[in-house]
């Protein structure tokens, strides 16, 4: 392992560690905390997925939030470099984990974009009335979606226009550096929290809210015994904390000298879980109400898109007083919750190429022209199908497997007792022994387990849902957009350690 003098001074830095906590805090709370946690445990069990969900959190989470402060303080740098640091042959596994969260992002941009659209569309109820008008208003009207995910169909303006809001937003608060994503955290941090809370006041005050609670809560353990159910928590993990993903070793790589780590990582980590399982009392408070009213069965509306799209639309309409309102705290709350993981996501690939010598503005600004410009894919009619199929790959398992290769790399390579020492001194509270048992032998032996076991009895993917049918994808399609995708991100790392040398 290279030995690093790196000028603290030229670096730019936190102005303290309340920014940093948000920072990172706003990072992993996203729209992952509303739309994704809670129909993942729904689906996975109920109440009993909360077992594998909290082992995730304790042998992997906390500790990898641990080692990805530890890495971007000690190394001060970015993804790639910090393992160029560990070893000159593996900057690619920095270069990975930024372009998988670049992808993601692709597509979560997309979704704040619509979120964005209905916000607008909250004020006068655009999308109509009754289930069967906001169902066909989402799908046909807004999305004007294609016959199927090989069918790209058309262009959609009004979402193109929302996506470049977004991504405007995300260079303006990222353009100056982290001294203003320090202020601007103060505000997109508690806000959607302070909204959520508004939610859940209104949500179980609402006839049935006790039923869909229930159902959320209720466990079914049976699921206990399925790979599919463990990698679902570990992705969820992975992607709820934004690890593997290069974004919280470039955010430590900004910490000010003396900062602290371990409380750091404990008090991001769990706070995030808490607000999931918060999110699930209001998203199942909302689904009872909505089968009080309409009869919809709770589980078929809980997904991503359904519930945000068309099952929440549903809710308001039937709320009679102040449904606009109810409308814009929601759009709200998704596009403030979004926000900080979305330009996150953005500074770890900036960081990258700042450490590449690229000036920090440039590399917003490339970052920005190049996202948008694959967001085009995603303002076609064609998104919906691609965005279920990205998502299911790139979060379901591409983010498992990196983690994977992650917590190898200092197992092995690095050897964990070095970043452990290293950690503790920059620790309140200090971190024994189990900390390396984890990183060598318990996280990777899990997680090889549970891709082993998934992959053995298959790792699921099932057609997306519309209206009255479910839609399959060719096996090519599935092939090519889920294994094939991961397949041209390790390509493109490869191309990365090998074209740039300076590191070494
Ligand atoms: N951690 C972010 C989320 O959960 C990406 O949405």
């Amino acid at each position: 392992m290279e030995e690093v003098e790196v000028a603290e001074e030229e670096r730019d830095h936190w102005s303290g560690r309340l920014p940093f906590i948000l920072a990172a805090m706003g990072s992993a709370i996203g729209l992952g905390n509303v739309w994704r946690f809670p129909y993942i445990a729904y689906e996975n069990g109920g109440g009993a997925f909360l077992i594998p969900y909290f082992i995730a959190l304790l042998t992997t989470g906390i500790p990898l939030m641990a080692l990805e402060f530890g890495l971007g303080y000690k190394f001060l740098s970015g993804a790639p470099k910090a393992f160029s640091m560990v070893d000159r042959r593996l900057a690619w596994v920095g270069w990975l984990s930024i372009f998988l969260g670049f992808l993601i992002l692709s597509f979560y941009t997309v979704i704040m974009a619509w979120a964005l659209i209905y916000m607008f569309f909250s004020f006068d109820s655009s999308w109509g009335s009754t289930p069967h008008e906001i169902e066909g208003f989402f799908f046909n009207d807004f999305l004007n979606i294609s016959s199927g995910p090989t069918v790209i169909g058309g262009f959609q303006p009004m979402i193109f226009v929302g996506l470049i809001v977004i991504w405007i937003c995300i260079y303006l608060i990222l353009n100056k550096g982290v001294q203003r994503v320090g202020k601007v955290v103060l505000i997109t941090v508690p806000l959607p929290i302070i909204l959520l809370i508004i939610l859940f006041i209104r949500g179980i005050t609402l006839p049935g809210a006790m039923d869909g609670i229930e159902y959320y809560l209720t466990p079914d353990s049976s699921k206990l015994g399925d790979a599919n159910v463990w990698l679902a928590a570990y992705g969820q993990i992975f992607f709820t904390l934004s690890l593997a993903q290069g974004v919280m070793i470039a955010y430590a790589s900004y910490l000010p000298k003396k900062s602290e780590i371990m409380n750091n990582a404990t008090i991001i980590s769990l706070a995030n879980c808490g607000t999931s399982f918060f999110a699930g009392l209001v998203v199942f408070s909302i689904l009872g109400f909505v089968q009080h009213e309409t009869g919809q069965p709770i589980g078929s509306g809980a997904s991503g898109p359904h519930l945000a799209f068309i099952t929440y639309p549903i809710a308001i309409s039937q709320m009679g007083g102040a449904s606009a309102l109810f409308g814009v705290i929601f759009f709200l709350m998704l596009l403030t919750l979004g926000i900080d993981s979305a330009f996150s996501m953005v500074e770890a690939l900036t960081a990258g190429l700042e450490d590449l010598g690229w000036e920090h503005e440039k590399a917003v600004r490339f970052f920005v022209i190049i996202g948008l410009s694959i967001g085009l894919l995603f303002v076609t009619s064609v998104s919906f199908w691609l965005i279920h199929l990205i998502d299911h790959f790139a979060v379901g398992i591409g983010i498992v497997i990196v983690g994977l290769i992650e917590v190898l790399v200092i197992g092995y390579v690095m050897k964990p007792e070095e970043l452990r020492e290293f950690i503790n001194e920059h620790s309140e509270v200090k971190i024994g022994y189990w900390w390396d048992a984890m990183i060598r032998y318990v996280t990777p032996i899990i997680l090889i387990f549970i891709i082993v076991w998934t992959l053995k009895d298959g790792f699921e993917f099932t057609g997306e849902s519309v209206p009255n049918n479910v839609v399959e994808y060719p096996p090519w399609l599935v092939f090519a957009g889920g294994y094939g995708l991961i397949f041209v991100l390790v390509i493109a790392a490869l191309y990365m350690q090998r074209r740039f040398t300076e590191w070494h």
